[in-house]
């Protein structure tokens, strides 16, 4: 479909390609949009759409092609470049140094400073609760970054870029860390900047995020540049299909029952001070228990609990019958207990280290035993893992790093799979996975429950309770709020529960 004629481009960007170590990110690629306009750039793992953001920050120099704002050829530099040219974003990555303050962070390079050129601390604080109130977040401008929620980060990085006053606002999966409130607080800046006819590049795989806020939309595919229309004008599976290359299929339910009468994990009163208030509940052998709610209802520290990061005040847990006590990873591990975890970047990966390396993270020790079988079996277990979670690298050999974020995540998502433990606490798994793969996932994860897994799974994305579970826990207040089963696992229960007005299911 043509895109529409008429209104000017303001960024325009036109034949861009860059290649790295044995991999082509974008080929002869091309992009426009306009002052006004929510502009969603759309792909699947891997297919360039980082790159091009980077490519537009002056981040990664590009081996060949075109920029131009507002008519004139300009060329991009460096980040500082970017910036004088009206360009902010927030990358995938989270960029902030974790041992400086909010506004340290915030202002960093703009700090004010006094008559001796040295930083003026009161102001700084000052001018940061100001600003930090006119985006009316509740953050504290003195506390270290490094103490912050992930998802108080995320916001952070956003206050920071949008301190610079863009006319182009890049966010590049801003929303994945954050949870609905902060969302809808993202949604309603978004429509501040553009009422003030600025550009915003708005990337997330969320279908229901996109349908909020996108005006148009561009598509990639392998390196490619592939479409750009306006929004409403395809169909959500005419898009998947764009994205993917293929005809798409109708979401089939994948919902495992679980063995009756055995229990893989058995939870009796976990407490931990107000986050988690006496919480009881089962995971039968084979199934997919979902935990719902809210972010920031106890979820994760559940979960984290559970896999002994930060052990409950008081509470049993039992495996397979048995009670067992987790202090830390290595008990939980012993006792068949796997966690994956919702922050990849400090959790989940050693980024530095190979993609191989971190597969086998967790499965080193069992893979050691076997002696002289180990370079075989391991290599085999990479494979496969690389195959059945489709991981986009070129060279297992290559850092972590260098993945695309998506891919990044598989690699989480191999590397517990392979720890050889068969009670499995997802948090949010599929965070940045395009919705291919996603599918591909929860497949996985409904063979997985064939295998004997007991899959504990907490997902911020509804449809996938829907899709998978059978039974669902909704968390409120740090408590279970209701346990939903069967046909009363519908989405507006969940919702209902979610926000404390459920009654009964
Ligand atoms: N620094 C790097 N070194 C090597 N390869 C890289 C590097 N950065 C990106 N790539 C590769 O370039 C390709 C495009 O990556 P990019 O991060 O742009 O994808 P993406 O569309 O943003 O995907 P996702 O949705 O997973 O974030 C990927 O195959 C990735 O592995
Ligand atoms: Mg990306």
């Amino acid at each position: 479909m043509p895109e529409e004629q008429g209104a000017e481009a303001y960024l325009g960007i036109t034949g861009i390609s860059k290649h790295f170590a044995g991999v082509q990110a974008l080929k002869e690629a091309q992009f426009s949009c306009r002052k006004g306009e929510t502009h969603v750039l759309i792909g699947e793992n891997g297919a360039g759409k980082s790159t091009l953001v980077k490519i537009i920050c002056g981040v990664v120099p590009r081996d060949e092609g075109e920029i131009r704002l507002a008519g004139q050829q300009i060329e991009i530099r460096d980040a500082l470049d970017a910036q004088k040219q009206g360009i902010a974003a927030v990358f995938q990555e989270l960029s902030l140094i974790q041992d400086l303050s909010v506004a340290e962070n915030i202002f960093l390079g703009n700090e004010p400073v006094n008559r001796f050129g040295r930083i003026h601390y009161r102001r700084l604080y000052s001018k940061a609760a100001d600003f930090l109130r006119s985006l009316e977040l509740d953050l504290h401008p003195r506390f270290l970054v490094r103490d912050l929620t992930l998802c108080e980060k995320q916001l952070v990085e956003i206050a920071k870029a949008v301190y610079k006053k863009p006319d182009i606002l890049i966010l590049d999966e801003a929303t994945s860390a954050l949870g609905e409130r902060e969302v809808e607080w993202l949604f309603r800046l978004i429509k501040k900047l553009k009422e003030q006819d600025k550009a915003v590049i708005f990337i997330s795989h969320r279908m229901d995020e996109l349908h909020q806020v996108a005006d148009r939309a561009t598509i990639f595919r392998d390196a490619r540049y592939i479409m750009t229309f306006r929004w409403g004008d395809l169909k959500d599976d005419e898009i998947v299909e764009h994205i993917s290359g293929k005809k798409s299929t109708q979401q089939e339910i994948l919902k495992p029952i679980g063995v009756e009468g055995d229990y893989a994990l058995e939870v009796e009163g976990a407490s931990k001070g107000r986050v988690l208030r006496n919480i009881s509940f089962r995971l039968r052998r084979g199934e997919i228990l979902g935990v719902a709610g809210l972010s920031g209802h106890g979820q994760t520290e559940l979960l984290h609990s559970l896999f002994g990061d930060s052990p409950l005040d008081a509470g049993i847990i039992k495996v397979n019958g048995r009670p067992i006590t987790v202090y830390n990873e290595r008990q939980a591990l012993k006792n068949g207990i796997v966690l994956l975890p919702e922050d990849r970047k400090t959790d989940g990966l050693i980024l530095s280290h190979s993609v191989a390396m971190n597969i086998t993270l967790m499965a080193l020790e069992k893979m050691q035993r076997l002696g002289v079988l180990v370079r075989k079996l391991e290599r085999k277990n990479i494979e496969n893992a690389v195959r059945n979670l489709q991981i986009k690298v070129s060279d297992t050999a290559l850092a972590a790093n260098s993945l695309s974020g998506g891919n990044q995540q598989k690699v989480v998502f191999a590397k517990a799979l392979l720890a050889d433990a068969k009670i499995i606490l997802m948090s949010d798994p599929t965070r940045g996975i395009d919705i291919g793969t996603k599918n591909e996932i929860y497949h996985l994860m409904s063979g997985l429950t064939r295998d004997g897994y007991s899959i504990l799974f907490y997902t911020t994305e509804l449809t996938e309770l829907l899709t998978l579970c059978n039974r669902v826990l909704v968390m409120y207040e740090g408590q279970i709020a209701s346990e939903l089963s069967g046909s009363e696992v519908t989405e507006k229960n969940i919702i209902a529960q979610s926000i404390g007005i459920g009654g009964a299911a």
